[in-house]
């Protein structure tokens, strides 16, 4: 049977790059009964239409959803961002972002898990006194005992199922004593249900020169949701670009969604410029999701020599295409 999927292309580069990961994932033999959502910048500027609660619902009921990029120059930061891509986060509760990252010369490969329903991004805080000379803004960082237990646990799982068997942890427990205590402690009582997983610590900041200086030191890597969001595009630029970053925001037990770790890149849309690989492999992230594991492994070895991977967005969907 046919897997039914959710399209969101979106805005900017996100449809030219979502139709390439359509094209490999039906030449690698998979049928996808999809349903197209117009959703993104763009339709909010022609109707004001965000996400309303009647199609999150339809959600519920699909095999997965498969999302380009959203975010236009035109609409306020934060609208579609929050109203949007969050709110799907949210509402589905898809707690877990993994992130892949593979060396440019395929020598080793880590996975960051970033917590994806909480902290900063919760949207706690608000505004004082607006746009006064006595304004005040608060952002605070939610972090719930729940929140943190179910993602380092999935992180433990996976670190457990790979051969190195190695989970770092990565926060800034240095100076956010509240927020980081708890995550310490999580992890530290979660890592006694798995004494086959060696663990690590690291703070963030130093983890950025790690990234660049020595990436083949992490395995796994666990993090926050703001610290995933920044460590990721690092661990894109010095995996071969951030073209070539895929994630999966996963409920594992409901409906989940892949999408590219990049935005809309509205400077290079309608240019047949932008790689479709990182929306390539997302799809391959997805198959694996959809139980198609051996199409999403023979997508991802189409895609392994990156650097045979140049020219145009259909130029390079073609080649993996041709690949299979
Ligand atoms: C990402 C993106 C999003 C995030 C933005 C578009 C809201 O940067 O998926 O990494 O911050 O999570
Ligand atoms: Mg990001």
């Amino acid at each position: 049977m046919a897997h039914k999927v959710g399209i969101i292309g979106g805005d900017g580069i996100g449809p030219e790059v979502i139709a390439e990961g359509l094209k490999v994932i039906d030449a690698a033999g998979i049928e996808l009964d999809t349903v197209d959502y117009d959703l993104g910048g763009s339709r909010y500027l022609k109707d004001g239409t965000v996400l309303d609660d009647a199609t999150i619902d339809e959600w519920r009921g699909l095999d997965a959803l498969y999302l380009g990029a959203v975010g236009t120059p035109d609409v306020p930061p934060g609208v579609i961002e929050r109203g949007l891509l969050l709110k799907m986060r949210f509402a589905l509760d898809l707690y877990i972002n993994r992130r892949p990252f593979v060396a440019p010369d395929g020598s080793h490969d880590f996975i960051v898990i970033r917590e994806n329903t909480e902290g900063t991004y919760a949207g706690e805080g608000g505004f004082l006194r607006h746009g006064t000379p006595h304004e005040i803004a608060t952002q605070g960082s939610v972090n719930t005992r729940h929140g943190v237990e179910r993602c380092v646990r999935y992180a433990f799982g996976l670190a457990r199922s790979r051969p190195r068997k190695h989970l770092t942890l990565v926060h800034k427990t240095n100076v956010l004593t509240f927020a980081g205590d708890l995550w310490e402690r999580t992890f530290n009582e979660v890592a006694a249900d798995f004494p086959d997983v060696d663990t690590a610590y690291n703070h963030v900041d130093a983890a950025c020169i790690y990234f660049v200086q020595s990436p083949e030191q992490y395995d796994v890597i666990v993090t926050d949701n703001l610290f995933g969001d920044i460590l990721t595009d690092l661990g894109g630029a010095v995996s071969g670009g951030i073209g070539f970053a895929s994630s999966a925001n996963l409920n594992p037990e409901g409906v989940s969604m892949f999408e590219p770790v990049h935005g809309s890149a509205p400077d290079i849309a309608g240019q047949d410029k932008a790689n479709p690989t990182a929306a390539v492999l997302s799809g391959a992230m997805m198959l694996d999701h959809l139980g198609e594991t051996d199409a999403a492994d023979r997508i991802r070895a189409a895609c392994a020599d990156t650097e045979s991977l140049v020219g145009s967005t259909v130029e390079v969907g073609d080649l993996i295409a041709s690949r299979l």
